[in-house]
């Protein structure tokens, strides 16, 4: 990991939490992801399992966590299996966990080499009365591709036709979905990370350069605070913004466009996410201004109507008729529009067409559908935007907002976002 140990307490009690959720004198099991291939011998970099990572903190490919709360022997209440190391396997993919540090690492005490798996988990499967197996249960996941997970499932439920299975990805999203006091730290450090990459990117843009060597000032602030791009950073310049995931980055900004910024930094795995647009002159045109003010204020409004109690698709629906509001103002759609909308396809879609925001965690995209009920320590992101191809141009905003008792917390408020504070951070050229 780049970042210094992250307190084991969070995994420990993640754990703990999970277990008051299981049914009781059941199983469950967590397998890492794959090392994903790309072409010839080449692969990807190990994105850590997201549901392993919060329960244990460990990144290693090939690891599987067996939660067994109710277990009559205490020795199998937690077990945390990992590959050997070896001298040879070292030679080439470098240092992996041992024994000791996997403990410090995961607060587990009995960890075991990946080879004492089959003999231990049958022995478990004989005992448990329920088995809880995780799958990707987020909504919009494309589950084309066969998972470590999804071969572990398929495998066990073959050898074991007549168990009682259930979902642990329920559990999951219950538990992950609230934020405790270290995992809001982490986001907090990824938000700082952010930050930093944007206000050296406003003082770098001007008409001429390449959207790819924005890229490239953002990957220099992250990298060096051992942050990482959260996601594949849209850079889009002018109409390029009306594309929602524009990741070619490969265009010259032009004086007068408009520039889209959609790129912010993880921190041990935590995710910020962070839209901004600038003027690529460092002055806003009057168009550009009343639109821009439009999507704040939509964006304001979002903020702070993230409120304990109110359902995701509720708070989804007072951003749509607040946009709507302000697509009248703006007189891109007229009253005889919305008079003769198809309501599965409303006029305020043409402009606006994505959702207002999404929770945001150890995913981008974090665990939640849109019935679930905002709960404190959620944090959502507030991304409302309009799309204007015909102009040339498109204006979103987002920020992360942590959900609390005493109201919403904007997690990015030191990311300047006022017209006026935006036009004075790029006249501080570098
Ligand atoms: N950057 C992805 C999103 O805003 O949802
Ligand atoms: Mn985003
Ligand atoms: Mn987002």
């Amino acid at each position: 990991m780049r970042q210094p140990p992250i307190d084991p307490q969070l995994f420990i009690d993640n754990r703990k939490r999970l277990a008051a959720l299981l049914p009781a004198h059941s199983l469950a099991v967590v397998n890492a992801n794959d090392v994903l291939p790309t072409n010839a011998d080449g692969s990807l970099r190990l994105v850590p399992n997201s549901d392993l990572f919060y329960l244990t903190g460990v990144e290693q490919e090939q690891s599987i966590l067996l939660l067994y709360p109710d277990a009559d022997d205490p020795k199998t209440r937690e077990l945390l299996f990992l590959r050997q190391p070896d001298p040879k396997l070292e030679i080439w993919e470098g240092h992996k966990l041992t024994r000791d540090e996997a403990r410090r690492l995961t607060g587990i005490h009995h960890v075991h080499w990946l080879d004492e798996f089959p003999a231990l988990f049958h022995r478990l499967m004989c005992e448990c009365d329920c088995v809880c197996l995780n799958a990707n249960e987020h909504p919009r996941a494309e589950l084309t591709v066969e998972t470590r997970e999804t071969r572990f499932v398929a495998d066990v439920v073959r050898r074991y036709p007549l168990h009682e299975y259930q979902r642990l990805g329920l559990l999951m999203r219950q538990l992950r979905q609230v934020k405790s006091s270290i995992e809001i730290d982490l986001i907090g450090r990824a938000c700082a990370a952010t930050k930093a990459g944007f206000e050296r990117v406003a003082k770098f843009v001007k008409p001429g350069v390449y959207e790819y060597e924005i890229e490239a000032e953002f990957a220099h602030e992250f990298l060096r605070r051992g942050a990482a791009f959260a996601y594949t950073p849209i850079i889009a310049s002018g109409r390029n913004a009306c594309a929602l995931h524009y990741v070619a980055n490969d265009q010259q900004c032009r004086a007068g466009d408009l520039l889209l910024l959609d790129v912010a930094a993880a921190y041990a795995n935590y995710n910020a996410d962070l839209t901004r647009t600038i003027p690529i002159s460092g002055r806003f045109s009057p168009r550009q201004r009343d639109v821009y003010s439009a999507v704040l204020r939509v964006l304001r409004a979002q903020l702070k109507g993230l409120l304990p109690g109110k359902k995701w698709r509720v708070w989804q629906e007072e951003a749509e008729q607040l946009m709507e509001r302000e697509l009248l103002g703006l007189k891109l759609i007229t009253p005889r529009d919305i008079k003769n909308q198809d309501p599965d396809e409303p006029a305020f879609k043409k402009y606006f067409m994505h959702g207002v925001g999404h929770p945001l965690g150890l995913d981008v995209h974090d665990l939640g559908v849109r019935g679930d009920i905002f709960a404190p320590g959620w944090i959502m992101t507030v991304e409302p935007g309009i799309y204007l191809p015909d102009e040339g141009f498109a204006v979103r905003l987002e920020t992360d907002v942590l959900i609390t008792a005493n109201g919403p917390v904007d997690l990015m408020a030191d990311i300047p976002i006022e017209i006026d504070d935006l036009e004075s951070l790029m006249s501080q050229k570098r």
